[in-house]
């Protein structure tokens, strides 16, 4: 049975939220039911597309892979992320998270704008958080609110979105200390990314905690695998024994 909203939010304060990233229907059907929220992220830009950051992800890019993600998950909460420019407006930010609900997602991610997070609450939908360090809109990628006067603003912006009717908010690369006074203020959970251990739950990018994005590994980001070294293996393999005439043997043929 698919895990519902009241229960992540009942979560809070008594059991730790998981949450990782899917872009893929493969990958979505192992990871169903393992972590709590599967997102769909504008990662996906990095670490599936190519491209240097999230900014050139489309609608149609978060679309497809949604649906590529929902056609697998039964059990975990899926969590739908609206691009870069697809949220500047009241009418944009409906009618795309409306495309991006259609596509699977039991509920949708923005980065900031609580006045958006609030029209969205009222058309009925759910809605998910995410301040700190906003990879959509910050220029400058490092731990965000370690200023007081920073802090304070990501704190007043956990706030608004707590009243605008959010679910959850993702606190991304915070020091600890400003996650857990969030964490304590807001009744909500949070979802810590570089946030520390006082967040109500975690998330990660799935590509890093397995080792298949090795460009750069975030100081917050600890792999549990090296599935990169592992295809390389299989590769290499593969490409010798086609060379050496070793593959395909009988069992691989028909007669
Ligand atoms: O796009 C994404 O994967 C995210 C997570 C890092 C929170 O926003």
């Amino acid at each position: 049975m698919k895990i519902k909203i009241d229960k992540i939010k009942s979560m809070k304060g008594e059991e730790k939220i998981s949450m990782l990233t899917a872009y893929d229907f493969p990958t979505a059907n192992i990871m169903d039911g393992v972590v709590d929220m599967i997102l769909v992220g504008d990662s996906l830009g990095m670490v599936v597309l190519g491209y240097e950051n999230t900014l050139r992800v489309t609608m149609n890019d978060m679309i497809r892979h949604t649906e590529a993600v929902g056609r697998a998950v039964k059990k975990s909460l899926l969590v739908g992320d609206l691009p870069v420019g697809s949220y500047d407006n009241l009418e944009d930010a409906v009618e795309n998270a409306r495309k991006l609900i259609e596509a699977g997602a039991d509920c949708i991610k923005i980065e900031n704008q609580h006045k958006i997070a609030r029209a969205l609450v009222k058309e009925g939908m759910e809605v998910m958080g995410h301040i700190g360090l906003t990879p959509q809109t910050v220029t400058d990628f490092k731990v965000q609110g370690k200023a007081e006067e920073d802090a304070e603003k990501i704190i007043e912006e956990s706030k608004e979105l707590e009243k605008a009717g959010c679910f959850a908010i993702v606190l991304e690369c915070v020091p600890l200390e400003l996650a857990k006074k969030i964490t304590e203020e807001i009744s909500i959970p949070t979802i810590g990314i570089g946030a520390g251990i006082y967040c109500d739950g975690q998330v990660l990018v799935m590509h890093d905690i397995l080792g298949l994005f090795e460009k750069f590994k975030p100081k917050f980001v600890k792999r549990y695998a090296n599935i990169a070294e592992e295809m390389r293996k299989a590769f290499r393999q593969y490409n010798k024994e086609v060379k050496e005439g070793k593959f395909p043997t009988d069992e691989f043929s028909f007669h």
